[in-house]
């Protein structure tokens, strides 16, 4: 039997490599998970109310594109949060962020792009769906480096004319995972007229946009707003995974243009797996609400807060701007999560799993990934074993 050959160079996912590296090994102490990014605070206090509400819904197909209720409570948090107005004919309902910047590829790249194959960008470290999304149409995926040099995000704009011709599509994370990087307003701009020039759409994966230290983020939506971008040019995508804590739920949003939309709402009457209704309702009632979200934030100021205080001192220590990831420079990833796990208990993702190796350089090989998605307790524990563990001069 064959397979398909344009996955083959697809590595695993970053958890199977992290259980082999680690799990043939005993840990050395009481075990402290800051690998995987779920959310561990409080899901909204509402949530089981609403749900045995609507429990009926079960017994109904969802809708599609959404039901009128969330669209309206997306399009309400959208004004509030971004001063947008974003008619619901904009906006495409999600089971979660990862399944539509996956299938947004498959409805809206074409086959071909100025008589070549076309290219997807995206950051290196990044978000692995990416690239499964360019392989899956057939786009070439480019790599670019989104490193200490390049305020780690990429630098779309440094690219020969020729690629970026050939650009279809070009992913964008902000807050970043896993740098924890924030695109300015100046930055959302630059690569939105970069997008104008060589006829391509942004894919802009903004499900941190909830968690950040100093100031909400900019979204990009208000951003192709203010210079009066073509809506077609950007796509956002926004998930309650991170802001509601509720990764369980698979629920999220994709907003752009209506003819984009119009085509991603084609593609998944065929194909997409609609969000059963009392999910929807329950998303519904998490969008019109900030309470649990503020909370959810006060909780992760504690936090880095907590990581500033223990690794202050260590050179090439930065609070990440938003996001919930410390990106801790170590001479190797691979050998720093290992040390971490024999000698304390303590999982983290080596850094390279989440990056390609581009002409011999691997940008994630110096870094390993710290989750701060545990108890605030735990999360001290952790970080001071990190730090003892790896950055201790005595
Ligand atoms: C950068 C980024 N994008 C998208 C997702 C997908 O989240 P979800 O599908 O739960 O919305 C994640 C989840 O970890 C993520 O880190």
């Amino acid at each position: 039997m064959q397979f398909p050959e344009r996955f083959s160079n697809l590595p695993d996912y970053a958890f199977p490599r992290l259980r082999a590296l680690l799990d043939p090994h005993p840990a050395g102490g009481d075990v402290i998970h800051m690998s995987i990014g779920e959310p561990k605070h409080p899901m909204p206090p509402f949530v089981a109310e609403v749900m045995a509400a609507n429990l009926n819904g079960f017994g109904i197909y969802p809708a599609n594109d959404g039901t009128a209720a969330l669209l309206t409570a997306i399009q309400g948090w959208l004004g509030r949060r971004y001063g947008v107005e974003v008619g619901t004919d904009r906006l495409m309902v999600l089971n979660g962020t990862r399944e539509g910047l996956f299938n947004a590829a498959l409805a809206l790249s074409p086959e071909r792009k100025n008589g070549g194959q076309p290219v997807f960008l995206m950051p290196n470290p990044f978000y692995q769906v990416y690239a499964a999304a360019a392989l899956a149409v057939g786009a070439e995926p480019v790599y670019v480096p989104a490193t200490a040099d390049t305020g780690f995000l990429p630098d779309y704009a440094a690219l020969p004319a020729e690629v970026l011709d050939r650009v279809t599509v070009a992913y964008l994370c902000s807050p970043a995972n896993p740098q924890g990087a924030i695109a300015s307003r100046d930055r959302l701009a630059d690569m939105i007229r970069l997008a104008e020039k060589h006829d391509f759409r942004l894919f802009v994966d903004e499900c941190y946009s909830e968690i950040w230290r100093d100031a909400p983020p900019p979204g990009a939506l208000e951003v192709a707003a203010e210079i009066g971008a073509d809506p077609e040019r950007v796509f956002v995508f926004h998930s309650l995974s991170k802001r509601s804590n509720l990764p369980g739920l698979r629920s999220g949003f994709v907003a752009g243009g209506a003819e984009g939309i119009r085509h991603i709402r084609k593609l998944r009457a065929f194909s997409g797996a609609p969000v059963p209704a009392p999910l929807q309702a329950v998303a519904t009632a998490a969008w019109n609400d900030e309470a649990h979200v503020q909370a959810s934030l006060a909780l992760y100021h504690q936090k880095f807060d907590l990581a500033q205080r223990i690794f202050g001192n260590v050179p090439g220590y930065r609070t990440p701007e938003g996001g919930f990831f410390l990106w801790l420079p170590v001479p190797d990833g691979e050998a720093a999560a290992l040390k971490l796990w024999t000698d304390t208990g303590v999982r983290v993702v080596p850094g390279a799993y989440f990056s390609r190796d581009v002409g011999g350089v691997n940008p994630g090989h110096g870094y390993i990934r710290v989750a701060l998605v545990a108890s605030h307790d735990d999360t001290r524990r952790g970080l001071e074993r990190i730090h003892d563990c790896l950055y201790r001069k005595d």
